[in-house]
């Protein structure tokens, strides 16, 4: 029997995980099927039960069910729970199991692919949405020296920063034994003039609207990355990366790790992304 998965979301044809998960399918000799499912927006839960149903093994979900796919969740991992939301769903005999990928896929791009180490740099995390919170813990782990979150409302990433300090404190100890974690402070865009960050990471939904952030050029420090975690063009906050010398990332190497790391809990092999991000990348 053929395992069978998907990408649930709304809309879903533009999709890149089905031709990913066929390209790591292929390549780790894994017998299933990936399909882009569309669910009403209405009707999230039918669609996933009706896929469980016809022997669906597990799912990514998208833009808009990340918080519903939590919900229905039965268990939930810790990095899922911190994130408020869920983008790999895993089908079993106890029920539907929720992760979050998103910030392990972001990590691994900038460590593996793109050779920059969080532990001990200065990190700004620019946005206090639904991005920013699935990456947050899993950056905060990676014990960076320093991270700020900065948004245009401060108040909403001083919210984000004390949720994220009350998660740490109920953080199941499997999840972190390392030394104490950098506690996480917030301001706002307008409180960036004199600070410099090693990785900057624009985490707004201002590349879609290809709308400028306002922050100053200084906030890129020599060396610095600058990450967007959008993909498919180049965002006002790329060229103003570029411009103020920083090393510019676009998130489709982060689309691709946290399809390998849902296809790694699925199956329980690893696949190596760099043949797929170059494929997807045509280079
Ligand atoms: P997502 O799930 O993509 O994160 P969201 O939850 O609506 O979407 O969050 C959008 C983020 O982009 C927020 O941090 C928002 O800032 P505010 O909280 O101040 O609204 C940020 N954002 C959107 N447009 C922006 C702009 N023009 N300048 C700066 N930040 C912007």
């Amino acid at each position: 029997m053929t395992d069978k998965y998907a990408v649930i979301g709304n809309p879903i044809v533009h999709s890149q995980s089905p031709r990913i998960h066929a390209m790591f399918a292929r390549q780790t000799g894994q017998d299933m099927t990936y399909e882009a499912m569309l669910a009403p927006l209405d009707d999230f839960n039918a669609t996933v039960r009706s896929f469980i149903q016809a022997g669906g093994c597990g799912a990514n979900v998208t833009v808009p069910f990340k918080e519903e796919a939590r919900h229905l969740a039965t268990r939930l991992s810790a990095r899922a729970r911190v994130a408020g939301a869920s983008n790999t769903l895993l089908f079993d005999a106890e029920g539907i199991f929720g992760d979050n990928t998103d910030g392990v896929g972001l990590l691994r791009d900038v460590h593996q692919n793109l050779g920059h180490n969080i532990a001990g740099i200065r990190v700004l995390l620019i946005g206090a949405g639904g991005a920013a919170r699935g990456v947050i813990l899993p950056l905060l782990l990676e014990r960076p020296v320093q991270l700020v979150i900065a948004n245009r409302s401060a108040q909403k990433a001083q919210m984000l920063a004390s949720q994220l300090v009350s998660a740490m404190a109920d953080l199941p100890a499997e999840t972190d034994s390392g030394p104490p974690l950098p506690a996480p402070t917030s301001c706002g865009l307008n409180e960036l003039a004199g600070e410099c960050f090693d990785l900057v990471i624009n985490a707004t939904s201002t590349g879609l609207a290809d709308k400028p952030l306002d922050i100053p050029d200084s906030v890129f420090a020599p060396g610095c990355l600058a990450y967007e975690m959008m993909y498919g063009r180049q965002t006002p906050f790329m060229a103003q990366a570029h411009s103020a010398k920083a090393q510019v990332s676009d998130g489709l190497g982060m689309l691709v790790e946290q399809a390998a790391e849902a296809f790694f809990l699925w199956r329980g092999v690893q696949p190596d992304t760099l043949p797929v991000l170059k494929a997807l990348r045509g280079t």
